[in-house]
This record gives C-alpha cells, structure tokens and sequence, in this order.
C-alpha cells in the first residue's frame, strides 16, 4: 500500500482567561446580539501575564508527547504555523524544539495567516510520505490579543488565542492524508494584514501612534472572497477524489465566522452534525482553529472516517486537505 502521513495523536491549549461578548461591549460600541448574529461568536480566550505563543505552544506539544507516549528524542522535525510568534526571529519552533527536549528536531514556522495550519501539514505529510522522515510534530496557533486593538470593533470582536499540535507517522493501511489543494492570491494583502512591525514599516513613534501594529481587516470584502474561495475548494476536493456528501464524515473548517461555515457546508452538500464548530466558545483563533477542533472531537472520529479541513485566511491564502482518519 501506499507510502502516506497519518494523524497519530493531537492535543491542544486554550487559555483560561474568557472574554465574553458583554465584557467586549463595555469595551467598545458593541452588544452580544450583533456579534452572535454576525458570527456565531459568544466568547474567546485571552492569554494573559508576558507570555508569548510558545507558552501555549509548549503545553499542546508536551501534552501530546506524554498522550502519544512519544520520547521527545526521537522526534526529527517540529513545522510552527503562526502570525504571533514569540519573535520576529528566530523561529517559535525552536523555542518549542528547545523547552519540550526535541534535542534531535530541527524546526522552522510557516506563515500563510489563517490557513498555515493546513500548509504546514501538506508540508510535513510530504516529508513523510517521501520516506525520509518519520515523526514530525505540526504546531498550529496564535496569540491574536497581541495584534489585536482593543477599540477597534471590527476586529477585536472575531479574534482570541488559542494553541494546538499533531504528530505525523508513516501510514501505509490506507489511513492518512490523502490529497490536498492549497491556493494563495497575493493581491488581497492589503485587505488583511498587520502594517507595521515588518521591513515595509519597521517599528517607529509614528507606528504605533498611528496603530499600524495592530491587525487591519476590511471584514467584507474578506468575507467575500472566504465565503466563496472556501466552499469552492471544499467541493472541488469531494469532485477531485469522487467523495459523495454521504461519503464525508467529517468537514473540519476554519473557524472565521459562522456563517462561512454554513456556506461551505451547504456548498458541499453535508449536514450541520458532520461539521465541528466550536466557534462560540474560541472565536477565531488564526492557526489554533483547525488542531483545536481536531482535537476536540478526536473521541467522536473514528479509524477510516474522511475527513475535510478547509480554511481561508490573509494572503490571502485557501485550501483544503481530505484525509482519513488514522486511529
Ligand atoms: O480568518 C481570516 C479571514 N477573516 C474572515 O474570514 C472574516 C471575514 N469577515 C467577517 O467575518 C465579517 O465581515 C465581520 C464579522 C468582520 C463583519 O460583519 P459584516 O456582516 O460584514 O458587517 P459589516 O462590516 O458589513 O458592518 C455592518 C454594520 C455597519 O454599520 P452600518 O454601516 O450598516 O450602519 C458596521 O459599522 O455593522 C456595524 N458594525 C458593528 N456593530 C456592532 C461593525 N462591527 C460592529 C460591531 N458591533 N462589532
């Protein structure tokens, strides 16, 4: 059978600190009822105190480790999809690698906004499916409050922090990740980005003056492009591996907004039971949403269930991973 990545274990960490929808709205002019109605969204956590996204990194990852009964030393490479990593440079994985004791890891942190996670995954099954390596940890998660401004309503409503990982192992009983389709369209970079803080407006007085650290979104043209981009490449992985609506067990979708969510679903077909959506609880979480739901229904999936992960996110960047689940 065929040499593929597999799923073997996932694990996650969310803060504890909640911030609800009411607490929001003595923060800025909003109410509980726009943003439930708007996008599903109730409450989301916060990371406090000075801790960067290793630290909830590090929890996901030494949580797996011990659940997979897996000795740090034998894992070969850790991939970190974030926006918030600890450091411009160097790469949050190696953090990671260092205080989880990954001695013979190496690591490196993709950037693809909100779909990283499935980017980094392609990565690593890739790598695994080539033969040459055989555990690889993917991290996926983002400490948004720390790009997030706080009096702006049309972005600190959506976001909160959240952490989550996976290991990957050589498959070859049929289980693993089967294809992948993965987009990016340059072109919507300025309709969803953070200003500053890069090469193009390096940290300055002015900056931060002006709150060019914080994300900026223009939420309906993004909408747009993620309702449509979304639901597309869902269906065209089911057309492109011959996957009935019956035939799907699972859609594992980004979770941007509640609504995208619905369109994607109805697009593919597939009733709201088969969809993992913890939106209300976490909001949208960049990297975090996609091992965070794998993780929190990893009970209800079952050996050779398929499995579609979708997401959309600034780049803008898409795609869709179809997998069978390994365990
Ligand atoms: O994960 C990465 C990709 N990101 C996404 O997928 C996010 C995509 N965008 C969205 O989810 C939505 O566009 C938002 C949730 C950001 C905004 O929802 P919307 O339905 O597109 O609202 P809107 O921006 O069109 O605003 C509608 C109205 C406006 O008032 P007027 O002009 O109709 O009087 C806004 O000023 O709602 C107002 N508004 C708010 N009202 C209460 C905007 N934000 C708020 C708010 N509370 N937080």
């Amino acid at each position: 059978m065929q040499l593929r990545a597999k799923i073997t274990g996932v694990h996650s960490y969310v803060p504890d600190y909640i911030l609800t929808n009411d607490e929001l709205a003595t923060m800025v002019d909003t109410n509980d009822e726009w943003i439930t109605s708007r996008t599903g969204i109730k409450e989301r956590r916060i990371l406090k105190g000075d801790h960067g996204l290793s630290f909830m990194a590090i929890k996901a990852v030494d949580g797996l480790l011990k659940k997979n009964n897996t000795n740090p030393l034998d894992i070969e490479l850790l991939i970190c999809a974030t926006v918030t990593g600890d450091y411009n440079f160097p790469a949050t994985a190696n953090i990671i690698t260092d205080q989880c004791g990954m001695k013979n890891a190496f690591g490196y942190d993709v950037n693809a906004a909100c779909s990283g996670f499935m980017y980094a995954l392609d990565t690593a099954s890739q790598l695994i499916a080539s033969g040459k390596y055989r555990k690889i940890v993917v991290v996926g998660g983002d400490k948004m409050s720390s790009i997030i401004n706080y009096q702006d309503r049309t972005t600190c409503i959506i976001f909160g922090d959240g952490c989550g990982a996976v290991m990957l192992e050589p498959s070859t009983d049929g289980t693993g990740i089967i294809d992948s389709i993965l987009k990016s369209d340059g072109s919507g970079c300025k309709h969803l980005f953070q200003p500053a803080g890069g090469s193009v407006l390096p940290a300055s007085h002015a900056t931060v003056e002006a709150n060019k650290h914080f994300a900026y979104q223009e939420g309906q043209y993004v909408f747009k492009f993620a309702v449509t981009n979304m639901a597309n490449v869902s269906a065209e992985i089911m057309e492109n591996n011959n996957l009935t609506a019956d035939e799907v067990d699972w859609l594992v979708p980004h979770q941007a907004n509640k609504r995208i969510i619905d369109a994607t679903r109805e697009r593919m077909g597939i009733d709201e039971s088969k969809v993992t959506i913890n939106i209300q609880k976490y909001g949208n979480t960049t990297n975090g949403t996609l091992p965070i739901c794998l993780h929190e229904w990893e009970s209800k999936f079952k050996k050779g269930d398929n499995i579609i992960l979708a997401a959309f996110g600034g780049g803008f960047t898409w795609g869709s991973i179809y997998l069978k689940w390994g365990y």
